[in-house]
């Protein structure tokens, strides 16, 4: 069997939970991670089994015995340290959101095509089996026309200055940290808004806490909100002129979707337990893609993320929210 050799850039929060998936995944070594501290890196590789520790980033982008890098820095980072893998001449699997800004993504889209090498933001829910279900139902025709889609990511959190999410030098804020789930399902299901009405409660520190966007096409509407004050069990519903598609509490991650008629009975059920943690379907994906010697992955192209940034972009732009030195 062919083993795909990893590298991991950056070692907070979900670098873990990624390692972790990589693990169970037969066919992953787990090769190389980089953090900026040398012994947080030996100490992560000690904790899963990397054979090789980085104290830079650099001299990972620069081990050529890696198939494919996991980039998972604050938001701020991605654009610096994907360009600098993809220079290098590795593949790259990015934490969403993948730029701060469409004009990032649109640089790091051209390099990856000019070299020649596979990009994929870490959408991890457009490759899981319940969000690929719902797809299937709707193109199916299943629930008629999509006409609306209501679709949440909030919950509470405690507000520490010394966070990624409050600090607007590491892209923070709620939009790209949260919204872009919400945004991607409901792109994903009603195509590219042709009109985007927002609004935002904008923190002492000059990101959004809380967010509220709505997009309409010319045959629906999709009201997305996302922030840490809102405690909320995040579902979704995907309403068409027949049924409607109802995924469980926090959709972007449920093991849990349901086809209901116009009476809102249900009429089928998919159940998918994960089975490591619910990374590995990226993982999975990125191997397919790799394996088959794509630069692009069709669950996850970047026609999606770069309309979601777009989108992104838009708010950002109408709440007067700029990151440093950035020209919106
Ligand atoms: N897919 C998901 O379910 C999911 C969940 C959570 C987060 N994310 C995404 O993953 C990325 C990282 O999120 P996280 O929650 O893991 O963040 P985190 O816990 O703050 O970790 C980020 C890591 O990035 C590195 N880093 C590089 N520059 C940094 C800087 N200026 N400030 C702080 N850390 C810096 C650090 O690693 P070193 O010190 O080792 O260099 C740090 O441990 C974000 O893009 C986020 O949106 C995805």
């Amino acid at each position: 069997m062919k083993k795909y050799r990893w590298g991991i850039i950056g070692t907070g929060r979900i670098a873990h939970t990624f390692a972790e998936a990589l693990k169970g995944c037969e066919d992953a070594e787990l090769l190389a991670v980089a953090s900026r501290s040398k012994p947080k890196a030996e100490a992560f590789a000690r904790e899963f089994g990397f054979e090789r520790a980085y104290g830079s980033y650099s001299e990972l982008a620069c081990d050529t015995d890696i198939d494919a890098v996991y980039i998972a820095t604050p938001m701020s980072s991605h654009y610096g340290d994907v360009l600098l893998c993809l220079e290098n001449g590795r593949n790259v699997l990015c934490e969403k959101s993948a730029a701060l800004n469409t004009a990032q993504l649109d640089e790091m889209l051209a390099l990856a095509k000019s070299k020649g090498l596979f990009f994929m933001e870490a959408m991890w829910m457009k490759c899981r089996p319940t969000y690929l279900k719902a797809l299937e139902w709707v193109r199916d025709g299943r629930i008629g026309q999509v006409r609306y889609i209501k679709a949440d990511f909030c919950n509470l959190v405690q507000y520490d200055a010394a966070d990624r999410l409050f600090d607007p030098a590491c892209g923070g804020g709620a939009l790209l940290d949260l919204a872009v789930y919400p945004l991607t399902l409901a792109r994903d299901f009603i195509g590219d808004p042709k009109e985007i009405i927002s609004a935002a409660h904008i923190g002492r520190d000059g990101v959004d806490l809380s967010n509220s966007i709505m997009l309409k096409t010319d045959s629906a509407f999709a009201a997305v909100n996302s922030g840490f004050e809102i405690p909320n069990r995040n579902r979704a519903v995907i309403v068409g002129d027949e049924g409607s598609v109802l995924f469980g509490e926090w959709f972007f991650c449920s093991c849990e979707v349901s086809l209901l008629d116009r009476d809102g009975c249900e009429v089928e059920r998919s159940e998918i337990p994960n089975e490591i943690n619910g990374y590995e379907y990226e993982i999975r994906e990125v191997h397919s893609c790799l394996g088959a010697g794509l630069d692009e992955s069709r669950l996850v192209p970047h026609s999606s993320t770069r309309s979601v940034m777009q989108i992104m972009d838009k708010c950002r732009r109408d709440w007067g929210m700029t990151y440093e030195g950035e020209e919106l």
